[in-house]
């Protein structure tokens, strides 16, 4: 399982020194809009939901997360917009009484990699295939014909250790696995560790990711420009 509550209470810390960019990431989403009723599969502590939601406001938001933790500072963060609606739930086992016209995800429970001329290839937070396809299965049923379904791009990962805005030092390692790769996350004041955090991730090749998706009816849209922060694919 994938769960974030050792690294929840960093989590903003560690992602507002640099690790994502939430603006650009928001551009990203809107740019393939129009969007109307929108889930984030994987929405963490809500990050990309405010900047989503302070900017759209003629929209329902859906964000759901397997992890409590995370959930309830989403939850905080969230007070004041009337929009959004937070639900804890593991995708595989999705059950909401709503249809969304698009949803996404990045760093979420799914999302791609680009790794320099190759294809992109899809990582999952989600370690089981079987588990996995349940997850696709659920997910369509939740979507409306001819929505979307925006799985965010990221660079390869690797191992570093670097100081964050306060001084600590986020360091992540990756050890290749037969299924994918094992993260681990650590941060550290001095000498202190204060979060770690390993996660099972699996990966597919890119067509292998396509026919997993093309089997629950979401088709691969068109070709991203490389400046893009997300891969679309459309429900048929
Ligand atoms: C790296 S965080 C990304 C959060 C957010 N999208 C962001 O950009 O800040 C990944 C999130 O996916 C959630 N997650 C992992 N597996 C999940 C599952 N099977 N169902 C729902 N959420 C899951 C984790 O709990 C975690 O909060």
């Amino acid at each position: 399982m994938s769960d974030y509550t050792n690294m929840s209470g960093y989590y903003d810390l560690i992602m507002t020194s640099g690790y994502y960019d939430y603006k650009k990431i928001v551009d990203g989403l809107l740019m393939n809009g129009p969007v109307h009723d929108v889930l984030e599969i994987g929405c963490g502590t809500g990050l990309i939901l405010e900047e989503l939601a302070k900017r759209q406001h003629n929209i329902t938001i859906m964000g759901i997360d397997l992890t409590q933790a995370m959930l309830d500072i989403a939850q905080q963060r969230l007070l004041t917009f009337s929009s959004v609606k937070l639900e804890q739930q593991n995708i595989t086992q999705m059950s909401l009484n709503q249809k969304f016209d698009f949803s996404f995800s990045y760093g979420g429970v799914w999302y791609f990699v680009n790794d320099g001329d190759q294809e992109p290839f899809l990582v999952s937070h989600i370690s089981d295939h079987a588990a996995n396809v349940a997850g696709f299965s659920k997910l369509a049923n939740h979507m409306k014909d001819r929505s979307k379904l925006l799985l965010g791009i990221q660079g390869p990962h690797f191992d570093y250790a670097k100081p964050i805005s306060n001084g600590m030092v986020y360091s992540q390692k990756i050890e290749p696995n037969g299924h994918g790769f094992i993260k681990h996350y650590y941060l550290d004041d001095g000498d202190r560790r204060l979060m770690s955090q390993t996660i099972d991730y699996r990966t597919y090749k890119f067509e292998e990711a396509c026919d997993m998706l093309g089997v629950h009816g979401f088709e691969f849209h068109k070709k991203t420009p490389t400046n893009q922060q997300f891969l679309v694919f459309q429900k048929k």
